[in-house]
């Protein structure tokens, strides 16, 4: 049932970036009155962002303010916490920071809610596809298995594929469902499951409909370019902007479901509007596997720039090998399917990177993850 006409103040942490301008933009096509509170970091905003949204009210701030966070939240009827450190390989040497930010940061918004007088009748968190770790396999022997984590003694022999953990073959992907066992291989995976799990308890106890929202790989337009420490789109885009090859770990052919930030907008939207979501985990994907040698490949062709590309054999401690959502679940409550094909979403992309000078800072950010052995 959508319940459209309520719920129409929000409240979007995070609302200035790449996910979260998105989410806002709809919300105000939509007609809801909404704010945004979000620290404007600089790793992410090297200036204030041309994108943001005159409907929406922002608010220069940390969601570790109490007092700010809390006069916001008396404000509205519904929450979207998006506001997170994202770097998976910084939050392994920027321990602190992250897990106080990120979990911290939840907690100050949950004691809130927990103590204070408020209105809050929907809580949406966005939670990742990284607190599974590896994804779902199969084995043709054992059936369905959850293999762990690979040995750092085969990556360096460069054994790739995941290994069955009961008779050690080679097992394939297959599409992971929400209840496949967590399993997070980075502090910021680790912090995201105790986002997502902390919402959920808290609305549970003090009867606020929650939703958390597994991301998976997202991309599209407003992405931080120049910001090495995030997702494999935009680092390769601005390593081809700049005329360099994409610096490619393993063999290439490890898969990631890539999804438009546009679709990833919808469903949180949609989460939001739907009682049917309540109290419930969703997998936010495409559904569909694609390598990473063939986002090189993909992304030179429609920047119409051949630099090539380096394989290099290495890897990066922690990443994992495949992981593709299940998307049963999504489409049964929210009725929703992504729209944006992985080509229509470059074309997106594309368009807005026409106007971007991306600075590439790979080599700094692979020079630092080297220093600490978290890339071999
Ligand atoms: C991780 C997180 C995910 C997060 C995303 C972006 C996990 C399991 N998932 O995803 O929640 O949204 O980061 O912050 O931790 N690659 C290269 N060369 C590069 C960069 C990346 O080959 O220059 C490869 C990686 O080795 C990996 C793949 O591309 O195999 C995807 O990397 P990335 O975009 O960082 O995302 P994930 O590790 O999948």
């Amino acid at each position: 049932m959508v319940k459209s006409s309520m719920l129409k103040k929000v409240l979007v942490t995070g609302g200035a970036g790449f996910i979260g301008s998105h989410l806002v933009d709809l919300l105000v096509e939509e007609g809801y009155q909404v704010k945004t509170l979000d620290s404007f970091h600089t790793q992410v905003h090297k200036e204030k962002p041309t994108y943001l949204n005159p409907a929406c009210e922002y608010i220069e701030g940390d969601i570790r303010d109490r007092k700010l966070l809390s006069s916001l939240v008396a404000d509205v009827e519904g929450i979207f916490h998006l506001a997170s450190r994202v770097g998976v390989g910084q939050s392994m040497y920027q321990i602190e920071e992250y897990v106080d930010e990120n979990v911290r940061g939840t907690a100050v918004l949950l004691d809130i809610l927990a103590n204070e007088k408020h209105n809050i009748k929907k809580l949406v968190v966005a939670s990742s596809m990284s607190i599974y770790g590896e994804g779902a396999y199969n084995c043709d022997a054992c059936g369905v298995v959850y293999p762990v984590e690979r040995e750092v003694s085969d990556l360096r022999q460069g054994m790739w594929e995941m290994k069955c953990p009961h008779c050690k073959a080679v097992v394939h992907p297959i599409p992971t469902p929400e209840n496949k066992p967590l399993c997070p291989t980075s502090i910021y995976a680790q912090t995201k499951r105790d986002q997502e799990e902390m919402c959920l308890l808290i609305g549970k106890t003090y009867g606020i409909p929650t939703v958390a929202l597994r991301f998976f790989n997202v991309f599209g337009s407003r992405q931080a370019l120049s910001n090495p420490y995030t997702g494999v789109v935009a680092i390769f885009s601005s390593r081809i902007i700049n005329g360099n090859p994409p610096i490619i770990f393993e063999d290439g052919k490890q898969t990631r479901d890539f999804i438009h930030v546009k679709d990833i907008a919808k469903a949180c939207f949609l989460s939001y509007e739907k009682e049917e979501a309540d109290y419930q985990v969703f997998n936010l994907g495409r559904g569909k596997p694609v390598s990473i040698g063939e986002i090189s490949r993909l992304l030179q062709k429609i920047l119409k720039k051949e630099v090539g590309e380096e394989i290099t054999g290495r890897f990066r401690k922690g990443d994992i090998r495949h992981c593709i959502a299940d998307i049963a679940k999504l489409k049964k409550f929210l009725s929703f399917e992504p729209r944006y094909s992985l080509e229509e979403g470059m074309e997106e992309l594309l368009y807005w990177m026409q106007n971007e000078q991306p600075e590439d800072n790979i080599l700094k950010a692979l020079q630092e993850l080297e220093g600490r052995r978290l890339v071999e």
